[in-house]
Order: C-alpha cells, then sequence, then structure tokens
C-alpha cells in the first residue's frame, strides 16, 4: 500500500481560531481540527482561562484525590449520553486507553474474551488496540498474541461493498453475514463489538439506515455488548453531542477523548450502563488520568456546548458543508463519492477505473497545504479519502473558503475539469 503522507513540519507558533499561524505570520485553515481533537479552535478562551486557572493553583492530582471532581464530569457527561449510560471511567488519557478500557469492562463483565471489530476500523496506537484495529499494515512489525481474541467483519462501506452488493436490495449482507463469522471464525466468547458510528481513519464511512438497528440484533442474539468508539465522532462533530443519537445506535458503553479536551487537552472517558460498572480502581488507571486540567478542559467544553447553540450550528452549516462538497463529484472525475454528517466529511478519490487513488490523494493534500489549507486522508483505510472536518466554530464563510481551496488543489493534481 501506498504510505500515507507526513505532513510538512510548517513551524506554527500559534493558533487563532480554526487558523495555524507561522511564524512569518503565513496563516493556515486547519481543516482537520489537529488531530480531529480542537473543535472549538485554537484559542477559544472559553477552555483556555478556565485551564490556565486550574495550572496555576494545582496542576496534578492523584485521580483518588480528584474523585470527587471526576464524578461531577461523568454526572454531566452520562446526562446527555444515549441509552441507558449512568456510569462512567475517567481515568484514562487517550482514546486507546479508553478502548482497552471498554473492552477490560466488557471482558470482566462477561467472563468471555474475544473483541469483534470492522475491516477499516481504527481503536488506537497501544498494542492492543493495534490489534484489534481493522487494518493490517499497522501491525507488521509488532506479533502480539491476540489471534485468539480478536475477529473483525467487513464495514458497511457501502461505495466499496465487501459482499459487492447494493444497498437496500443487500439485506444488509454485512450484518448478518457476523452470524458465520461469530459461529466459524470467532474464539466461541465474544464479549463486546467495537464499531465507530462513522468510521473516520478508515475513510469518513457512513453506515446505511438500519444498519445499528440490525447490529444490535446480532449482538444480542450472541450476548455481545456493543462498544461506540465516539472518540472522533463525539462531542459535537456530526451536530450532535454523540454521534449515536444521530444514527439510532444504542451501545452499552460509549468511549471518547479527542473533542472532550475542546482545545486540543488531552482527557478520555468511558461511559456505561450500571451494570458494566465492575472495574476496581487498580484495574485501569493512568498516572495522569483525570488530572485537573483534564477536567477543567473537559467542563468548560461542556459549558460551552450546554445551551445546544453551537450544535445546531453545526447541524445547519454542516449541510451547507455537505451541499458545498457534493458538485466536487461533478467538477473532477477523480472525485468518486462525498459523505458525511455535520463537519465530519470524507471525499473519495479515485482512478479513472473507480478504484482508490492514495498517491493523487497524497498529492491533493501536498497542493492543499501550499494553498494553506490544511486537510487529512484516510490513512489507516485505503488512504484515498480526503477528510474534511474543521473545528465546530468554523462559519459558513469559512467552509466556502475551505471547499472552494479543496477544489481548487484537485484540479491542481492534473485532471481536465469535467
Ligand atoms: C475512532 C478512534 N478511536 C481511537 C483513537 C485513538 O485515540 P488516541 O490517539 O487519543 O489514543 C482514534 C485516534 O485517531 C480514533 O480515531
Amino acid at each position: 500500500m501506498t504510505a500515507p503522507i507526513e505532513h510538512a513540519a510548517l513551524g506554527f507558533t500559534h493558533g487563532e481560531g480554526i487558523r495555524l499561524v507561522r511564524a512569518d505570520g503565513a496563516r493556515f485553515i486547519d481543516a482537520a481540527s489537529g488531530t480531529f481533537n480542537v473543535p472549538l479552535g485554537y484559542d477559544n478562551e472559553a477552555v483556555v482561562a478556565p485551564v490556565l486557572d486550574q495550572l496555576a493553583r494545582v496542576s496534578h492530582l492523584g485521580s483518588s484525590f480528584s474523585r470527587t471532581e471526576s464524578a461531577r464530569l461523568v454526572e454531566r457527561l452520562v446526562a446527555l449520553a444515549p441509552g441507558g449510560m449512568t456510569r462512567g471511567w475517567l481515568r484514562d488519557l487517550t482514546g486507546s486507553t479508553a478502548n482497552e478500557c471498554a473492552v477490560r469492562i466488557a471482558q470482566k463483565a462477561t467472563q468471555k474474551s474475544g473483541v469483534l471489530s470492522l475491516f477499516l476500523s481504527h481503536h488506537g496506537q497501544t498494542l492492543f488496540t493495534t490489534a484489534i484495529s481493522g487494518n493490517a499494515f499497522r501491525k507488521e512489525s509488532f506479533p502480539v498474541a491476540t489471534a485468539d481474541v480478536s475477529l473483525k467483519v467487513p464495514a458497511p462501506y457501502c461505495h466499496r461493498c465487501f459482499y459487492g452488493a447494493t444497498y437496500p436490495s443487500c439485506g444488509l449482507m454485512c450484518v448478518e453475514r457476523i452470524h458465520d463469522f461469530l459461529e466459524f471464525g470467532g474464539n466461541g466468547r465474544t464479549a463486546c463489538m467495537i464499531v465507530e458510528p462513522i468510521l473516520g481513519n478508515g475513510g469518513n464511512i457512513v453506515p446505511p439506515p438500519g444498519y445499528f438497528e440490525a447490529l444490535k440484533r446480532v449482538c444480542d442474539a450472541h450476548d455481545i455488548l456493543l462498544v461506540a468508539d465516539e472518540v472522533q465522532t463525539g462531542i459535537g462533530r456530526t451536530g450532535h453531542m454523540f454521534a449515536c443519537d444521530a444514527l439510532g445506535f444504542e451501545p452499552a458503553m460509549v468511549t471518547l477523548a479527542k473533542g472532550l479536551g475542546g482545545i486540543g487537552i488531552p482527557v478520555a472517558a468511558v461511559l456505561m450502563e450500571a451494570r458494566l460498572d465492575v472495574l476496581a480502581p487498580y484495574e485501569h488507571s493512568y498516572t495522569s488520568g483525570a488530572n485537573p486540567i483534564a477536567l477543567a478542559a473537559a467542563n468548560a467544553t461542556l459549558d460551552v456546548l450546554a445551551d445546544g447553540r453551537l450544535l445546531g450550528e453545526v447541524r445547519e452549516n454542516g449541510r451547507l458543508l455537505g451541499a458545498l462538497l457534493a458538485p466536487l463529484a461533478e467538477r473532477h472525475a477523480c472525485v468518486g463519492d462525498v459523505r458525511g454528517l455535520g463537519y465530519m466529511w470524507g471525499v473519495e478519490i479515485e482512478t479513472p477505473d473507480g478504484a482508490p487513488d492514495p498517491d493523487r490523494t497524497n498529492a491533493i493534500l501536498a497542493e492543499a497545504e501550499r494553498r494553506r489549507l490544511i486537510v487529512r486522508s484516510s490513512r489507516y483505510g485505503r488512504g484515498n479519502v480526503v477528510k474534511v472536518r474543521p473545528p465546530l466554530v468554523a462559519t459558513p464563510d469559512d467552509l466556502v473558503e475551505i471547499v472552494d481551496t479543496l477544489s481548487a488543489a484537485i484540479a491542481a493534481t492534473g485532471e481536465a475539469a469535467r
């Protein structure tokens, strides 16, 4: 496969809203929101001020000492969470460790071991979350004994259906065949299935209507806990606090990270139903988990989103972003599909015969960067989807500028416009 590009070290000295600024004053629009973890913009005072205040008072407390503050944040999160989630775990730092925490909870609660996940999924960078993620190239150099634990099944990727079928006449084969995978490919003891509501790094793959209802039926039939990995999709990215709400996904657990820190402050959480509150503190607790700075950032982020105004804007402006991006498929022969929700969109780049074109995608990213627009590619999938995910505070004018620049970058990579 084509190696994913590393972005150049552009020498940014500071951030202003949705822009990153170089020492020479050059301003770049960051339409990737950092690493999808700067939803409120780089210098949002509503988060910067409480974080600085916290830093000045006390920068670290062990998670036992910050128990009261953690419990308060959990209360706020579960009040917003989908389904019957009433408990939470905050002794994490990143999305990777939150996903490991969810697996630990599932294993302890069910006394089973297996983890079901999707092709093209990305659940983290630790050895275990790399092993349960749905791509091979990131595992090549790291043998780890998860063969008997990890089972992966095709993703709901209608544009490139694994089964060569078409929705809805496919009858959601990507779900229905999971029964067979479990029976013949699993370890007979599957504890949980972990799913990104929209597969982020795999290519901004939005499942078709009915997918999650059908998936829940399969999981219920096999007594498997459904875990929503909302590390990318959570905290407003889709115009809803949780993407599960928008997509009819009813998980037993949700993992959060990235956007929860508002301006890129690392913080992570697992939310779960009361019956899944099974871990003892020593079973999953990181040195800097639930640290006061992270808690301050998360609380301030929720304060910003609390009145629903920004979420409403993301829903409305997200429709505009979709309407601006859709014509790219008419304008450029290499654009094979445009899909997304809220401020989470993907533009799929293909060769003339419809194959994924990661080289062209990399060229588009480099050209966009030359034009001072930062976008990222689906580097853990086939590498051929340009991900357009501006901070939630991007205005309609910003969106127009982003799409115009992207369109110009696509054209400049050498194709006759349609
Ligand atoms: C869906 C998803 N889950 C988990 C992770 C891992 O999060 P982190 O890098 O914070 O460990 C990522 C990171 O990109 C992600 O996109």
